[in-house]
């Protein structure tokens, strides 16, 4: 259901409530998603973004409600992306008099998608398109998340359009941030965050400090995903702050993977010793956890301790798309260690660390092996570990 979200600015989006996997099945969406699109009435008529393609149908019977297609003079398209430009080519079908705004880069992407020879029309940061009464103003941000990224800025209502940035995977009933659990969309904004643009954060705090610097007014934040931020809209501009600068926190993961409870014990006794010296810490079982939270979690902790068994001469295989995904990530300002069980070999303690290190972490202490089931003695050496790892971390947190 389209909603008026100021004068003649509609959301014209889709709620897609039952989406449970994202970028083909690389990003887990447990509360759903949203595809936002919105519709600007004024002299000149403006859509912004799209949905995805499996909701075209609806979109358009939706969007034809509140204005002729052919009447649309605008399409901007701030990210080609297909979950925002799927219903891109069946709208422009339909809106014959409307050219395609999109960033330089843009003219790579959308083109790149779907060979149409549509009216485009590139514009830079700084650049403005009159509607009439309202004024556009584009603010390109490359690699949030995208090379194409664009921000929509509409003066007059101090509304701005951030296409992915400051969104979340999550489908609601009310279309905007206090009308929602506040503890569900922290918990979806980060972990969007996280999964996204982690390895963009360098670009995400200087992309802030330049907008800032502008002194816009914000009357509200709308992005492509989830709830719009209209109550204190600058909050998320504070969080993605926080998260980009990657401030170690003074809480560990002890996160494994184990076949036979070995180094399931093990991993216990390294958490008892984080939490006698005073850390909180998540035990996180890698194979019964979904990949993205693990690593949400992660992004979280300032120390992280992994623990697997070997077998056949490696770690666990559970580990491999956590390790792998995490690299991407580029995470910064972590410390860790690795422990583990074994029978006759014993290399995954070793290759534990190696992958820590490819994942920018700082291996802080020696590891923990221990043959067969770990006996009393080797429990103590991992609960020290958990001590040593907790005391390393409160020097690091140290403000
Ligand atoms: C299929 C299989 C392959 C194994 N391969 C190795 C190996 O290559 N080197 C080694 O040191 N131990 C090997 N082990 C022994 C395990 O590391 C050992 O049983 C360990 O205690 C299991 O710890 P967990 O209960 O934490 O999984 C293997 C065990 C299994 C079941
Ligand atoms: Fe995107
Ligand atoms: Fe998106």
């Amino acid at each position: 259901m389209h909603t008026e979200i100021k004068p003649g600015i509609h959301w014209i989006g889709i709620v897609d409530w039952g989406l449970r996997h994202f970028h083909g099945h690389e990003l887990s969406t447990n509360r759903g998603s949203t595809y936002n699109s919105y519709l600007i009435l004024d002299e000149k008529i403006a859509v912004v973004d799209t949905v995805w393609a499996p909701f075209t149908d609806d979109y358009l019977a939706q969007l034809r409600q509140l204005v002729d297609p052919a009447r649309i003079d605008y399409v901007i398209t701030n990210h080609a992306e297909p979950d925002h430009s799927g219903a891109l080519p069946a709208l422009m079908r339909e809106a014959v008099n409307a050219t395609v705004v999109v960033s330089k880069k843009g003219m790579d992407s959308v083109p790149g998608h779907y060979h149409q020879d549509w009216r485009f029309k590139a514009v830079g940061t700084g650049d403005t398109l009159s509607l009439g009464r309202r004024e556009l103003l584009f603010l390109e941000a490359p690699m949030l998340h995208w090379p194409d990224t664009m921000f929509t800025y509409v003066k007059n209502d101090a509304l701005l359009f951030s296409n992915d940035a400051f969104g979340q995977h999550y489908a609601t009933a009310f279309r905007f941030n206090d009308q929602v659990d506040p503890l569900e969309l922290e918990q979806e904004a980060l972990k969007y965050y996280v999964n996204i643009l982690t390895p963009y954060s360098a670009m995400v705090t200087k992309k802030i400090a330049e907008i800032l610097a502008l002194k816009l007014p914000v009357d509200m934040i709308a992005p492509s995903h989830g709830v719009l931020w209209r109550q204190n809209p600058l909050q998320i501009v504070t969080k993605y702050q926080e998260w980009a600068a990657q401030q170690p926190q003074p809480q560990a993961v002890v996160l494994y993977e184990s076949m036979w409870h070995a180094t399931r014990r093990m991993a216990e006794a390294v958490g008892d010793g984080l939490a006698d010296a005073g850390v909180p810490y998540k035990l996180i079982y890698a194979s019964a956890n979904d990949r993205n939270d693990i690593l949400t979690d992660i992004f979280q902790a300032g120390a992280v301790v992994v623990g697997s068994s070997t077998v056949n001469n490696g770690f666990l295989p559970s580990l491999a798309p956590i390790f792998s995904e995490w690299k991407g990530l580029r995470m910064k300002n972590k410390i860790g260690a690795a422990f583990g069980s074994y029978g006759w070999s014993g290399e995954s303690v070793k290759l534990v660390e190696a992958q820590l290190k490819e994942c920018g972490v700082t291996v802080a202490h020696p590891g923990i092996l221990a043959k067969w089931q770990p006996k009393p003695e080797e429990l103590e050496a991992c609960r020290a570990l958990g001590r040593a790892v907790a005391a390393t971390l409160k020097g690091e947190t140290k403000a």
